[in-house]
């Protein structure tokens, strides 16, 4: 049986108990925390240091790492711009869910093409979706290396690499932007800070 004919024999099944009320059951609104930017521009640091700071405010979240996906739900897609484009579509999907749960769902992946990212905040309803750009300098994040991957790249080991000879786009209408002040970049806390904030400013941290 072809896949096609299969879709067209698919229903929608109403569940009894609504996004509402696991909202209610959470005291919080469900959304999607999008951190965006570049290889070691902190992405995965800012979502570490928001999940504590959410969980010692009593509040749920998950983190979606784009690295540690890779090892299970996207094990199967590489680096090129279509799996690049699936890789970001299935953390969208998943994202949508953890929001519907009632999550507060943080997303950090590198998600360098601008229109899979729109194709994400399109998925969900406007303001669910917080997108949060680590803008860093390129050679900070080359600096810290701390991956290695920046010197492979550069010696030609590793092709299509973000930043080095894969493009990064830059978010137009991001929600939040994170960027140095006087050379320095803000403590993880800081990072985490800022989002909590504005988090809080929207009503994100209660339900009412
Ligand atoms: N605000 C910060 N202050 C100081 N060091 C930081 C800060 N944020 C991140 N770092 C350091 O920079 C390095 C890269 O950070 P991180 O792994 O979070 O980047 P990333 O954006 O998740 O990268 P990747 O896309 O490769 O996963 C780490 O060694 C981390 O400790
Ligand atoms: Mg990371």
């Amino acid at each position: 049986m072809s896949t096609l004919s299969n879709s067209r024999n698919i229903f929608w099944q109403e569940c009894p108990v609504g996004k509402h009320e696991r909202q209610k059951l959470l005291n919080q609104k469900g959304c999607v925390v999008w951190i965006t930017g570049l290889s070691g521009s902190g992405k995965s640091t800012l979502a570490c240091s928001l999940s504590r700071e959410l969980y010692s405010r009593g509040k749920l979240s998950y983190v979606l790492d784009g690295d540690n996906l890779r090892h299970g739900l996207n094990r199967d897609l590489g680096f090129k711009p279509e799996d690049r484009t699936e890789n970001i579509r299935r953390v969208g999907e998943v994202g949508k869910l953890f929001a519907e749960a009632g999550l507060i769902c943080i997303a950090s992946l590198i998600s360098p093409y601008r229109k899979d990212r729109d194709a994400c905040r399109t998925m969900l309803s406007d303001p669910n979706f917080i997108e949060v750009f680590m803008n860093m300098p390129l050679e900070l994040c080359e600096e810290r290396d701390a991956k290695g991957l920046y010197k492979l790249a550069r010696a030609g080991k590793i092709k299509g690499f973000t930043g080095i000879d894969d493009p990064y786009e830059p978010p137009v209408n991001c929600e939040i932007e994170i960027q140095q002040t006087g050379g320095f970049c803000p403590t993880p806390g800081a990072m985490a800070g800022q989002v909590v904030s504005y988090l809080e400013n929207k009503g994100f941290l209660q339900y009412q």
